[in-house]
């Protein structure tokens, strides 16, 4: 199956509008749109729209980093995926900064999974273990329990057109992350995709892509991408440095020529 790789830009909390417009004006300069490569941009909520106006929409997809899981209501503060509906092609569900700066629980990401999908937006699930669990040895646990519990209430359909992204918290550069060993990421990402042929069956198995992400850069970005399970990147401090970005972009490109 020839699925699009996908490289995603998650920004996090940087970058304001006028920033945000330079850096994708200077990304739209150096980068050619590719048929097999699909890029993401993932900037602040504030940004998105404004964003949207800007960008070469055949080179670039957009993503929130987050939404609430109602569609309307007295939720003071928060955004809903109904109110992205239309804006993004993807949402960045249950990152682990939300999961531990913002207590979010595994119902909360089950929620949230369902709004997104229930909007027509791609959910990117993100899965990963700590530290401590990746000690006791708890890893698989871990994320068996994070992915179940998020397309808990997806039907197959929905469910093949998901993205999930492994990013193991310890590898994660904002909490000081060490360096994970592509060759050992291949394990776990395989295990994952085996949770998703147990319960839907190895077609949509094959279908779903599955990224990785973890203080990825342009150095290590092949050998992640060149793991037989892994299907993208998640990219986080990399991704605010341009040449770091491009390089990326063009690695991931170069691979899949390689490849025909
Ligand atoms: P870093 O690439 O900065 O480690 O971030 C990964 C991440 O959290 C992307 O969502």
């Amino acid at each position: 199956m020839n699925k699009k790789t996908l490289i995603v830009a998650n920004w996090k909390m940087n970058l304001n509008v006028a920033e945000s417009s330079l850096l994708v004006h200077r990304l739209d300069k150096k980068i050619v749109s590719h048929q097999d490569i699909e890029i993401v941009i993932a900037p602040s909520m504030l940004v998105l729209q404004p964003l949207s106006k800007d960008i070469n929409h055949q080179k670039f997809s957009l993503a929130s980093q987050n939404a609430y899981f109602k569609d309307e209501g007295a939720f003071t503060g928060e955004v809903s995926f109904s109110m992205l509906r239309g804006l993004v092609e993807y949402g960045i569900i249950g990152h682990s900064a939300r999961r531990i700066y913002f207590h979010e629980t595994l119902e909360d990401v089950r929620d949230k999974v369902k709004a997104a999908v229930r909007n027509n937006i791609i959910p990117i699930i993100c899965i990963g273990e700590s530290k401590p669990e990746r000690l006791a040895g708890e890893t698989m646990q871990v994320l068996h329990d994070q992915l179940t519990t998020a397309i808990y209430h997806l039907t197959s359909e929905e469910v093949a057109k998901i993205v999930i992204a492994y990013e193991p918290i310890w590898a994660i550069s904002t909490f000081d992350g060490e360096p994970s060993k592509p060759s050992d990421m291949q394990r776990v990402l395989k295990f994952i995709r085996s949770q998703i042929k147990d319960l839907f069956g190895h077609n949509i198995a094959e279908e779903i892509r599955i990224l990785y992400g973890g203080s990825v850069d342009n150095h290590d970005v092949l050998a992640y991408l060149s793991l037989k399970d892994c299907d993208g990147i998640l990219v986080g401090a990399a991704s605010l440095n341009y040449e770091h970005f491009v390089d990326i972009v063009q690695k991931a490109y170069s691979l899949k020529h390689s490849k025909k």
